[in-house]
């Protein structure tokens, strides 16, 4: 299978110049290299976006209100919304979005409202420390178990895994102050997709085993290579490191 590489475009560019000269760079760079790359730009750019490049859309977010005569949500964008542009993927359950207060039940319904409108998720996981004493394998199973609760097996195959250990993304370090980002072990991480694979073939049976599983967190140039081959991700999501054609393109040349 194709390794998966996605961009997590953040908050970032802030202009739609920008988004367009940054999209066209990586778009045509993937094509060139025959690498699968899936571009997650702010709302705003989506529109734009989808007529100028041929990658994959995916959107950073969705919500999880469903569409129905007299209600009224200010500010949301919807999953039909996102489909009708084109785009193919959504982000549910960053650790960026919990952290502003969205629940397992709510990422639960917004991937439920995103996979009823033919969109695919990619879906994160993924605990805020190791530290002893943590039940951190028991969380995560918790975030698998309720984030997919009532999805039905023969949807699995629209759904992507992002593991991304929070203490490893590359904003913890730095919110902490630190000058150096954290990225997991590469074998740490394979460990962790092993786990994540059992417990979502425990949940679903014997369809979740092809479901790909992915690395996230300070993943760089350097490091992309080390998390598929040692790590044997399925792909990365990569946040920093995207924002910039230059090392994202150095980045796919690595791998
Ligand atoms: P990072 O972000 O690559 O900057 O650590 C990854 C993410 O938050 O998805």
């Amino acid at each position: 299978m194709k390794k998966i590489i996605i961009a997590n475009w953040k908050m970032n560019p802030q202009t739609a110049d920008e988004a367009e000269k940054l999209s066209v760079a990586v778009d045509n760079f993937a094509k060139k290299n025959k690498k699968k790359i899936i571009i997650c730009p702010p709302f705003v750019y989506l529109e734009s976006l989808s007529r100028k490049i041929k990658s994959d859309l995916g959107s950073q977010d969705v919500s999880s209100k469903i569409i129905a005569a007299g209600t009224s949500h200010t500010g949301e964008i919807s999953a039909k919304m996102l489909k009708n542009l084109g785009v193919k993927y959504v982000i549910a359950g960053h650790s960026e979005r919990r952290g502003l207060g969205e629940t397992n039940e709510i990422i639960n319904k917004k991937i439920k409202e995103a996979l009823k409108n033919n969109l695919r998720v990619i879906f994160c996981v993924g605990e805020s420390s190791r530290a002893e004493g943590e039940d951190y394998l028991q969380f995560i199973r918790e975030e698998l178990a309720a984030g997919l609760n009532k999805v039905p097996s023969r949807l699995l195959k629209k759904i992507i895994i992002a593991y991304e250990p929070i203490w490893a993304i590359s904003s913890a370090g730095r919110l902490k102050g630190e000058s150096k980002y954290h990225p997991d072990a590469p074998e740490d991480a394979y460990q962790m997709s092993i786990y994540i694979k059992r417990v979502l073939v425990s949940l679903f049976g014997k369809s979740a085993i092809n479901i790909p599983i992915l690395y996230g967190g300070s993943v760089d140039e350097k490091n992309a290579k080390e998390f598929l081959e040692k790590g044997n991700a399925d792909g990365l999501l990569v946040g920093r490191t995207s924002w910039s054609a230059k090392s994202f393109n150095e980045l796919l040349k690595n791998i």
